[in-house]
């Protein structure tokens, strides 16, 4: 199954603020975490087993550098320096595929900034799981 986390909607915490003046985002914003090292865009995923979920990051980088973080599943990261090119604009989105860890049930997912230049913007995270949905058959 797909699931969307919306990084302005609770309990999707952002170090920074939730932004909407670039246009093209899903929801009522973006999480615009502030320029520092370690600020960050956390979320709170569910999974339906255990195993390896595909995360798909929607964000926007108008800059000319490219941006990186450290992922952190459940505290533990998962990848390190992980990157984020430039899209062109604050206005145009990309999307950025990992494969990560998860547990089965909640889950803590962050996106850290490994650079003082900060995160791209963040739209949010779509989460795919290898669940089946309960009494369908396999
Ligand atoms: C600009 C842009 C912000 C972005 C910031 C950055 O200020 O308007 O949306 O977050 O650059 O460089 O991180
Ligand atoms: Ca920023």
């Amino acid at each position: 199954a797909t699931t969307r986390y919306e990084a302005e909607t609770a309990p999707a915490v952002c170090d920074g603020t939730i932004d909407t003046n670039h246009t093209g985002y899903s929801g009522s914003g973006f999480c615009n975490a502030n320029n520092a090292v370690g600020a960050s865009s956390r979320f709170t995923i569910n999974a339906a087993t255990a195993g390896n979920a595909t995360l798909a990051i929607r964000y926007a980088h108008g800059g000319t550098d490219t941006r990186s973080a450290n992922i952190l599943v459940n505290g533990a990261t998962v990848q390190s320096a992980s990157t984020f090119t430039a899209t062109g604009a604050w206005t145009t989105w990309s999307t950025k595929t990992v494969t990560v860890p998860v547990n089965a049930g909640s889950n803590t997912v962050q996106l850290s900034a490994s650079t003082a230049a900060g995160l791209p913007n963040i739209d949010y995270v779509e989460v795919t799981d290898s669940g089946e949905p309960t009494g369908e058959p396999t």
